[in-house]
């Protein structure tokens, strides 16, 4: 379809906001909605239109910049040297012109290039000084990532100290992934728990590395695969494939296999080889990378603005099966948000069953002209959440019936209505009993509020049996109603009502994460809660206030302005202040509490509070929170049945304190 300039500015606009929010949710949530390869088509789109129509390029358009933004509470780290990506590829015939173009760079030479398996992880940084590990950091915009030292010090794999002849400053580049098996028990922990499952084992990576408490990560089985260096002093290596040798002398994990080539056949050998034994790895591949193995032909080949042009990454496809879509059912989700989702004759995808598979939304069916009763072709983005990629129009019986969107929700009966310039279609009765329901789960889930026991299942039954009609009368319940309730006993009762007491302590950005205002995610809420000494100081800021927080922006300002002006939330959040819940920010680091600064706490054993809760309460008064005991750490806060790191405490001489001094200190 050939597109005017107006046309195209349109649809620019329209990819990058898109972009952008597919970006949020997949750094900022690690909970992507889209494959990897729906993505791919619609960035691509993008920058061929923003290369066919040169004035309509900006400098803040999504295909200017490598990754995501810093989150905000880490400490930040410049890159000595910038952490790009790569150009990536499906097609072998693009791998073809990558390497003519090679030889066209670099007329009657040899290009000897390096294939390597693409590990499907978090790219990381680490610098090692005289052999011992200073930082790490990610990939973050390229430029400046998050300091993540405390949590790739809990993988084992990573060496503290280098081991031989080392280099007085190493920058190694790799990837940190979860294992395969690591992620399928860490999914049935989190399914058990009622928590929501990572998407793939790289954004169970992600969320491991991005945890601000390293005692979770380093539940995590992590572990990292290098493959580059950054900013390399005392060593000279002339070609990548000496890498491999120094980091094994190094003790640095790297990839367990690689191929030579200096042809394109050579070159696609190794890809297909690299397909049929991936299987195999420990870690997920998604591809394979190939590198121009000398230094000094790279340095002739040079970058573009985001990525070398001495190297490649070829993408593998996805498995595909066909099946029968049965029916299109309409999922409303916590903002009123119709989602339509495929129920599937069940099929074996990429190892399990699929019965059901996301299809986004009315104009992704029509788009793909999905119909019921169609044989459809399911692909699992990122190898694990089921997609319908296409349809087989060719097997049409004239039997299949177009979806429509319903005029009504299917929960409540009221009418939908469809935002301006958004594609989703929304029930907008806040009493609408799925809205009610999700909202409670998100309340309550672990990003949020944390409330132990109160999962799908429980709120289920309680927003059923009209004892709850909003997160307000959480902190009404009583034993005898909970009892009534379907399997629930003494024992998980008085642990509902314990973790809900618990959770009135959660600060403030947890509280307006948890209340679910549309359009503030995380980093919004912990923006806002930096910014208001209290709840009701927010609740007063105007539009123009708002949207001068990071993070918070016109549109997201305006919500949240709307949000706190809408009666039945300000009767909610009234049950909340009578309920005891903390409206107060978190007091500020600076000078709040003195003896906190500078300092660096290993927590252990059983406290009265989460040990997320009481790392939360260290950061805030300026002291960082470690995983590990080290001569390093100035105090160790042990609380009940404090075992290994308090052994290794005392050993070290590491003063420990209990829970009462620890409260002193707080004041
Ligand atoms: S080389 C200058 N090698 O894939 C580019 N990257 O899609 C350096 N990745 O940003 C990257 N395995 O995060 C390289 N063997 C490998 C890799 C690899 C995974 C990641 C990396 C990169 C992304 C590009």
């Amino acid at each position: 379809m050939a597109l005017d300039e107006k046309e195209a500015a349109k649809r620019v606009t329209q990819l990058r906001a898109e972009i952008e929010e597919h970006n949020r949710r997949y750094y900022e949530e690690a909970a992507p909605t889209i494959s990897d390869r729906e993505y791919d088509a619609l960035y691509r789109e993008l920058s061929d239109l923003e290369k066919r129509f040169p004035k309509l390029a900006a400098a803040d358009s999504p295909t200017q910049r490598v990754g995501e933004k810093a989150l905000k509470a880490f400490a930040q780290i410049t890159h000595r040297v910038p952490m790009l990506s790569l150009d990536n590829t499906y097609s072998e015939e693009e791998v073809t012109d990558f390497y003519r173009r090679l030889e066209r760079l670099l007329p009657n030479k040899k290009i000897p290039v390096v294939i390597e398996p693409k590990v499907d992880g978090v790219a990381v940084s680490l610098l090692y000084e005289k052999g011992e590990l200073r930082y790490a950091a990610t990939r973050g915009d390229g430029t400046v990532g998050d300091d993540i030292t405390q949590n790739i010090r809990t993988i084992r794999a990573v060496p503290k100290q280098l081991k031989g002849d080392v280099p007085d400053v190493l920058e190694v580049r790799g990837e940190a992934y979860l294992d395969k098996g690591g992620f399928a028990k860490l999914n049935a922990e989190r399914r058990e728990a009622g928590l929501p499952e990572f998407a793939n084992p790289r954004n169970a990576a992600a969320g491991s590395l991005k945890q601000l408490d390293p005692a979770i990560a380093a539940k995590r089985p992590l572990g990292v695969v290098f493959y580059g260096t950054g900013l390399i002093e005392g060593v000279t290596l002339e070609k990548h494939s000496d890498l491999f040798a120094l980091l094994k002398n190094l003790g640095l994990p790297g990839s367990e296999r690689w191929w030579r080539a200096d042809s394109v056949e050579e070159i696609l050998r190794a890809i297909h080889e690299l397909d049929r034994i991936r299987p195999d790895f420990a870690y997920q591949t998604d591809g394979a990378v190939v590198k121009v193995d000398a230094f000094a032909q790279r340095e002739v080949l040079g970058f573009t603005a985001k990525s070398p042009r001495w190297a490649i990454a070829f993408k593998y496809e996805a498995e595909r099966v066909e099946t029968q879509l049965l029916d299109i059912l309409v999922q409303v989700g916590r903002t009123g948000t119709l989602t339509p989702v495929a129920a599937l004759e069940p099929v074996v995808v990429s190892g399990s069953t699929v019965s059901r598979a996301t299809l986004h939304n009315e104009e992704e069916i029509e788009r793909k002209d999905i119909r019921i009763g169609d044989r459809v072709l399911i692909e699992k983005a990122g190898e694990v959440i089921p997609a319908v990629v296409s349809v087989r129009t060719d097997l049409r019986t004239g039997r299949e019936k177009k979806f429509r969107m319903p005029k009504h929700c299917p929960e409540c009966g009221s009418a939908v209505v469809k935002d301006e310039g958004q594609v989703a279609v929304r029930c907008v009765n806040s009493r609408c009993p799925a809205q009610v329901r999700r909202r409670i789960e998100h309340f309550a889930s672990r990003g949020a509020m944390d409330i132990e026991g109160l999962g799908e299942a429980v709120v289920n039954q309680l927003v059923q049996q009209k004892l709850l009609a909003d997160v307000g009368d959480i902190y009404a319940l009583k034993a005898p109603v909970l009892l009534e309730l379907e399997r629930m006993g003494e024992k998980s009762v008085n642990n509902l009502l314990e973790g809900i007491e618990r959770g009135k302590a959660r600060p403030l950005w947890r509280l307006l994460f948890g209340l679910g205002i549309l359009h503030v995610g995380v980093s919004a809420a912990r923006a806002l809660a930096d910014h208001f000494p209290n709840l009701d100081a927010l609740m007063k800021g105007s539009v123009e206030e708002l949207q001068q927080i990071p993070d918070v922006g016109e549109v997201v300002g305006r919500s949240i302005h709307d949000f706190f002006r809408e009666p039945h939330n300000l009767a909610v959040i009234e049950k909340l202040r009578k309920a005891g819940l903390r409206f107060a920010a978190e007091p500020k680091a600076e000078g709040a509490a003195p003896g906190f600064k500078n300092t660096t706490w290993v927590i252990t054993g059983t406290l009265s509070q989460s040990r997320d809760e009481i790392a939360e309460l260290i950061r805030a008064r300026g002291g960082k929170v470690s995983g590990s005991v080290s001569k390093k750490t100035s105090y160790v806060l042990a609380g009940e049945e404090a075992g290994s790191k308090l052994e290794k405490a005392k050993k070290l001489g590491v003063r420990v304190i209990d829970e009462n001094e620890f409260r002193k200190m707080m004041g």
